[in-house]
């Protein structure tokens, strides 16, 4: 297989492409049904949040006044453990103050990103902050981080695909995948 050298393969798909587009579809929903008739700047954190976010915001109706950004932090690099460090590397664009926000998030796992980019985004004075997370992995929590939208809570086994990955492979793939050592 192509994806071989990196020292994990794919192993089974936790989660297919075909569940995941359903709750896509019913967080989208929720969303618009809060903000209908308002401004909100969706943010999606670079890159592991790219695909979900694109897919969810094209879910929601033309009632809400959807603008999108991105913001970049530092992740963990070519290992699966978390440093707990956490840099912007690639700022909004738009200015947060008085303004909703969902910041998007591929996943949460110690909690640790997710705790750093609320106390960041807070302190900027937006109208309303809240957090919209595809995938929450519990057994790794180190913090306790609010939510707001979740996809999926899922056991502690380290995934890849739509949006995910491992050394910058396997976000393409429609389905969610654990991977596991090659040997
Ligand atoms: P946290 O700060 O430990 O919550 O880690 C958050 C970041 O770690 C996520 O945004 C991902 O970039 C990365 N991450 C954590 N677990 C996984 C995983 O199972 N697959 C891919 N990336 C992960």
């Amino acid at each position: 297989m192509i994806a071989e050298g990196c020292g994990y393969k794919l192993d089974n798909i936790m989660l297919s492409g075909g569940v995941i587009q359903r709750r896509v579809s019913e967080l989208a929903a929720e969303i618009e049904a809060e903000y209908r008739g308002r401004e909100v700047i969706v943010t999606g954190v670079l890159k592991g949040a790219a695909i979900f976010m694109s897919d969810l915001v094209r879910r929601v109706g033309p009632s809400v006044d959807i603008r999108m950004d991105f913001i970049a932090v530092s992740s963990y690099g070519n290992s699966s453990a978390s440093s707990g460090a956490v840099k912007i590397v690639k700022d909004m664009d738009t200015y947060a103050e008085d303004k909703n926000v969902i910041l998007v998030e591929d996943i949460v796992d110690t909690g640790l990103t997710l705790a750093y980019l609320r106390d960041m985004f807070t302190a900027r004075g937006p109208g309303s902050f809240k957090t919209c997370v595809l995938l929450e992995k519990p057994a790794r929590k180190k913090v306790d981080t609010v939510i707001d939208y979740k996809g999926f809570t899922i056991e502690d086994v380290f995934v890849v695909g739509y949006g995910l990955d491992y050394a910058g492979r396997w976000r393409h793939l429609p389905d969610i995948w654990g991977v596991v050592p090659e040997k």
